[in-house]
């Protein structure tokens, strides 16, 4: 079928692993079973193999630690299953799907790249698939500041809410402008023709409400995912329900982790046993996608006592 004539989100879904159970005994010093009420909140994060990626995710996750029914959706940029994420995911018994969902081939080279569209498209495909009309959804990137305020904040959307996103381009801040408890404008520094000029952690979609919209889409279309995913909803500004004391507060906070290659180290593999830690150290490194061993190439290691370094031998023979 062509897709373009179909429903445009058309994603094959690749589910990874998932666990639905809540192992977290109490969160914010109440016991898992205060919260039975609530709303879910679906905390969609894109994620992608680099360096920083354990990190970044290890921090986020222990943000999610504290907040009751969420269900997170992590979705990987990569072609495959990533084992060593799933054993991540499971350890902290958050409520979660990882999903497998690489950036198509085409858009790789294209500058911009539409960075962590294939996976919120899979994980609003997760959504359809699983006939969610109940909860709350959230798009929220690996590397962002979350305040645990912004979860009871968005938790009662009933349509779309919205609240200011600092750290945001020139001004430092993006979000709506309120007058008399409504949103009527918009500050953002690059307007280019948005009628919504938001920031993609800047807004919650109730599910119910995203139901309504069968054509929801979120195309590739780097620096317009945002405004095209809520027209697609067909958002009216007298609906957007303004958070945060009337946008008065950041909440949420576009922070940006410095990237760096991952460096190869020169240490003989002959000492990469039992002999010593640094063989599972350096294995677990590998896993992680943080550093690499080579007997051949990248920068000799430095392996030192007394402030003097000394041939690998001498330690680890
Ligand atoms: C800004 C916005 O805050 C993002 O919501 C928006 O998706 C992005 O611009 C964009 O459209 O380019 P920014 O900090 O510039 O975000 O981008 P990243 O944080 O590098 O990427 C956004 C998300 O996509 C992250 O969760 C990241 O892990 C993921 N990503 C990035 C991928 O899945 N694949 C990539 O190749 C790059
Ligand atoms: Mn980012």
């Amino acid at each position: 079928m062509d897709s373009s004539s179909s429903h445009a989100l058309n994603e094959s879904l690749h589910i990874c692993s998932e666990s639905h159970e809540d192992r977290r005994l109490y969160m914010q010093d109440k016991p898992h079973s205060a919260y039975a009420q609530l709303p879910v909140i679906y905390f969609v994060t894109p994620t992608y193999p680099r360096r920083e990626q354990i990190p970044e995710l290890t921090r986020l996750a222990h943000t999610l630690l504290h907040v009751p029914r969420i269900h997170w959706l992590v979705a990987n940029d990569y072609e495959r299953c990533d084992t060593y994420m799933d054993m991540l995911l499971n350890r902290f018994g958050i409520p979660f799907t990882h999903l497998s969902s690489p950036m198509p081939h085409k858009f790789r080279s294209t500058k911009p790249a539409p960075r962590g569209v294939a996976n919120r498209r899979a994980a609003l495909q997760w959504i359809r698939q699983h006939n969610l009309t109940n909860g709350v959804l959230y798009f929220g990137d690996d590397d962002n500041t979350y305040d645990l305020r912004l979860f009871s904040e968005i938790r009662q959307t009933q349509r779309v809410s919205m609240f200011p996103v600092g750290l945001i381009a020139d001004y430092a801040v993006s979000g709506p402008v309120v007058r008399d408890g409504k949103v009527v404008a918009f500050l953002d520094s690059w307007v280019a023709g948005r009628r919504w000029p938001v920031d993609m952690a800047g807004f919650a979609v109730n599910l119910a409400y995203m139901s309504l919209y069968p054509n929801v889409n979120m195309p590739y279309k780097p620096g317009y995912e945002e405004d095209l995913f809520l027209r697609s909803i067909g958002l009216h500004i007298d609906q957007i329900e303004p958070r945060g004391m009337n946008c008065t507060e950041v909440l949420v906070w576009h922070t940006q982790t410095k990237s760096k290659k991952a460096p190869i180290v020169r240490l003989e593999k002959k000492f990469l046993d039992g002999r010593s830690n640094l063989g599972a150290l350096f294995r677990s490194l590998k896993e992680m996608g943080v550093a690499s061993v080579s007997d051949t190439e990248g920068p000799l290691a430095t392996i030192s006592k007394n402030g003097k370094g000394k041939a690998h031998s001498y330690f680890l023979s």
